[in-house]
């Protein structure tokens, strides 16, 4: 089916950012910790609003900060190693912080700068584990300052249409939901190895591409809470020389790998849902199945991505029943007009400005953090886990 073109009134219909008119005088301050491969997409957002100062960077790797910002063409920043010297040196004068460290940096730098005061936007996932996840919303609770997570997904047009589909009750009452989705060969080693290092990345293909699926399908049923888990983790790819060396990259990279390259759950979500997750950094197929939920009244199928990374690119079909009789309806693909990180960006700084709420707030994200942690719990016990959610 063709991709029906639909007009840019429709973009912005289905544009949830609410946006401030930006006052170029009055500037938020902004700081950039962890200069790595993300942080160049949030400085590409940031420099195109005039309303924005980049005044500090950080970055553990010496000079790594410094070439930072002469590759990104940023000026009179003021810059440190360690977070925490940004922290002690910059209280009282940033603002906000995007936290672009890798995963398992996300607490100790988010609690930091929540601590002293800063508004944070944070880069998915969440974090490495439950506990460090409730750590930090109680540190967001003590500071009163805002926190939101970087799930740009969030911002598409057509990531939006799912919700609203499933929100509209034209499905009846969804029983049963399938996500997930991968790369047949993806493990991500662009830049080095932080994302398949224990020490670093924490989890793998779950942390980085399973919490956009997750959030997808949480975030379109109303964020239900999940129950318990059944999980199962692998790394038959990454502890697999011959795998790199094909990619051209150094049979050393299985020796440093510490992570999960696939995951697969069974979640029993509030509300008796079943949830059928499955996430592939690498395989040999070309998807594990696209996304669908069933309800008593009609279903959904979203197409399988890569990654989940943004949008889908095939239109998405309600099955259902008119007149007693099946009918398949195509859902028209919407264009996205608006860049993701920008948006992602801009609605956080609007918050900042107006003292509004966080755009994506952490506990929308809490349960998906909770079903990532199971997985990874379950897997270790060899069976079901009840899943327990501290008070924060
Ligand atoms: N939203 C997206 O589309 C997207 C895409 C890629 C990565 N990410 C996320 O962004 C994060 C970073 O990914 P990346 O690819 O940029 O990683 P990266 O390894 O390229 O960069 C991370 C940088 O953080 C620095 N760092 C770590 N701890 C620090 C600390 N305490 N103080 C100062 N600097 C510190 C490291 O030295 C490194 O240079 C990850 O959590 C990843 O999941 C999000």
């Amino acid at each position: 089916m063709a991709e029906q073109k639909s007009s840019i009134l429709d973009a912005f219909k289905f544009d949830q950012t609410k946006r401030t008119i930006v006052d170029p005088d009055k500037k938020v301050k902004v700081a950039i910790i962890g200069t790595g491969w993300i942080a160049e997409a949030h400085v590409a957002a940031y420099k195109t609003f005039p309303d924005v100062e980049i005044v500090a960077a950080a970055d553990l790797i010496p000079g790594k900060a410094e070439q930072f910002c002469r590759d990104n063409g940023l000026e009179n920043v003021r810059l440190y190693g360690h977070h925490s010297e940004l922290v002690e040196a910059e209280k009282g004068v940033v603002d906000a912080v995007s936290v672009c460290v890798y995963n398992t940096q996300h607490a100790p730098v988010t609690i930091d700068c929540l601590n002293a005061g800063f508004n944070v936007l944070l880069e998915k996932p969440f974090t490495v584990t439950l506990d460090e996840a409730v750590d930090i919303m109680r540190a967001e609770k003590a500071s009163g300052k805002i926190l939101t997570i970087g799930f740009q997904p969030r911002f598409d047009i057509n990531m939006q249409m799912i919700k609203k589909i499933v929100q509209s009750g034209e499905l009846g009452k969804i029983y049963y939901v399938q996500t997930g989705g991968g790369r047949r060969r993806g493990i991500p080693t662009p830049f080095g190895t932080t994302f398949i290092e224990a020490e670093t990345g924490g989890i793998g293909a779950l942390a980085d591409i399973g919490c956009y699926s997750l959030d997808v399908v949480l975030n379109a049923l109303g964020n239900p809470r999940p129950l318990t888990v059944s999980g199962y983790v692998s790394n038959y790819f990454g502890k697999n020389p011959d795998y790199f060396t094909a990619e051209g990259k150094p049979a050393e990279y299985a020796d440093l790998f510490g992570v999960d390259d696939f995951g697969a759950a069974f979640v029993r979500l509030e509300g008796d849902i079943i949830l059928d997750f499955r996430i592939a950094w690498a395989m040999h197929l070309d998807t594990p199945g696209d996304t669908i939920f069933m309800g008593t009244k009609g279903s959904l199928r979203v197409p399988s991505t890569e990654c989940w990374n943004g949008s889908f690119d095939e239109p998405m079909t309600v099955y259902t029943e008119v007149a007693g009789e099946a009918v398949d309806i195509k859902i028209p693909l919407r264009t996205q007009y608006s860049d993701l990180f920008e948006l992602k960006c801009r609605s956080f700084l609007d918050a900042v400005k107006t003292g509004g709420k966080a755009p994506i707030p952490s506990n929308e994200i809490l349960y998906n953090q909770a079903i990532i942690d199971g997985i990874n719990r379950s897997a270790e016990l060899g069976r079901e886990i009840v899943v327990e959610i501290p008070e924060i």
